[in-house]
């Protein structure tokens, strides 16, 4: 799992897995590890069919409790004679993955013939659904229709992504990526106190090319900046990302516009910028460029010197321009990688940038700053509150700044 994916902190809250009858039921196992992980309680119901892929064995190893199957079982412990109700009182969020074109068109149909059936009917909270099947059923008008009704009632659909299917074939039908549906369980859990907002991210460095080969830049990976940009997402805003050159991926539903250099991302958000609620500028912007040599490449030996001599130009500061051009009611987050004098520098930024709250870090210190997944941040912001916070996940530390910006 990419790192700005690894949300955890969901304590006390519990999902509830539906497995049918697929291939991809394996698959899941990943997933309730992944919940785990984010420190949710996993319980399953597996319905016959799906023990013809998987045993309740793998999932109860694996620490998920209870685990139900039949619903007229002899005696298992799950199968208690309200287990068909038990996840309606005690689950906050229903997932069924791998989801068959039987579940779908049963859960269409409100009908109630089995454990799983009869749970997701009596579940009031949200319901996850991502289907596996092979394309053609997928492509089945009856099928089509049954997942236009699971929107109309109200059920979060995860679709599933094309390729080849176990039987050969290829097209829409695999069950979409296990990180797409932790997406969906913790979307499910957060609270959405950013819905509505539109959100401005930037993140990773600029790149600022000197020949046709060579480029000025710095290491950032843009780890903080998506963990900021996922955190906004999972909490109900409408984020738009502007990244410099990383390889991170984010959801399919969340803007993302590339950039290379400075001034492209300076277009980018300016652009941007009147139609958002909220920013944070995250990127390791260069705040020079070289003066480019030119198209071709640089061939060494061909200077007068030993040595060669690269002149710089100046490149706008984007935080500061959105700063200077904030109206009433937008609100700006900055950051400071500092390698002295972190809050000094922080209280400098906020005032001469016209932000409303800053996070500073020495980067020099272990596990705070550049190609690492923590950070040790300083947080003052316009109102004068300051906070030394200790080394966190990047999630965490994302996490708490949108709780420190919805403060007042
Ligand atoms: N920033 C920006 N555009 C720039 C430079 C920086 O948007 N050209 C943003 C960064 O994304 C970060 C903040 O400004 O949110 C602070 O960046 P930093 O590099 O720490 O500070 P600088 O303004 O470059 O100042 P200094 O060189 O004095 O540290």
């Amino acid at each position: 799992m990419q790192p700005h994916y690894g949300f955890a902190g969901f304590m006390g809250k519990r999902v509830h897995l539906g497995v049918t009858g697929s291939i991809a039921a394996f698959k899941v196992i990943d997933l309730v590890r992944a919940l785990q992980r984010a420190d949710c309680m996993v319980s399953a119901t597996l319905t016959e069919a799906a023990r013809q892929f998987v045993t309740p064995l793998s999932f109860q190893a694996l620490g998920a409790s209870p685990v139900y199957t039949d619903m007229f079982a002899e005696n298992p412990d799950a199968d208690t004679a309200f287990g068909h109700l038990e996840p309606g009182q005690a689950a906050d969020v229903m997932v069924i993955a791998p989801a068959s074109a039987n579940i779908i068109a049963k859960l269409a149909m409100g009908l109630a013939d089995d454990m799983l059936s009869c749970q997701a009917l009596a579940f009031p909270g949200p319901k996850i659904v991502a289907p596996a099947m092979n394309p053609r059923m997928w492509a089945a008008p009856a099928t089509r229709r049954n997942w236009d009704t699971l929107e109309a009632l109200g059920y979060v659909r995860v679709d599933p992504e094309c390729g080849s299917v176990a039987c050969g074939d290829t097209g829409a039908g695999r069950l979409a990526p296990v990180d797409d549906i932790f997406l969906a369980c913790l979307k499910a859990l957060a609270p959405q106190d950013l819905a509505g907002k539109k959100v401005l991210v930037t993140l990773g460095p600029t790149r600022e090319p000197w020949d046709a080969v060579r480029f000025w830049s710095n290491p950032s990976s843009g780890t903080m900046g998506a963990c900021v940009a996922m955190a906004a997402y999972l909490r109900g805003a409408d984020v738009t990302v502007v990244a410099g050159s990383t390889g991170l991926s984010f959801p399919c539903d969340m803007a993302v516009v590339s950039v290379t250099t400075a001034r492209q991302m300076y277009a980018a958000c300016t652009d941007l910028w009147p139609n958002m609620d909220m920013g944070c500028l995250t990127a390791a912007v260069a705040d020079y460029r070289p003066v480019p040599f030119g198209e071709t490449k640089f061939k060494k030996g061909t200077s007068a010197g030993a040595g060669i001599t690269v002149e710089f130009e100046t490149n706008p500061d984007i935080l500061k321009t959105l700063g200077e051009t904030k109206r009433d009611g937008q609100k700006l987050i900055g950051f400071a990688a500092e390698t002295g004098n972190p809050r000094e520098e922080a209280a400098r930024k906020l005032a001469n940038k016209h932000l409303d709250l800053i996070a500073a870090n020495d980067i020099a210190k272990t596990g705070s700053g550049f190609g690492v997944t923590t950070n040790e941040m300083f947080v003052l912001d316009a109102k004068g509150r300051r906070e030394q916070w200790p080394q966190l996940p990047k999630t965490e530390v994302a996490w708490r700044l949108w709780d420190h910006l919805l403060l007042d």
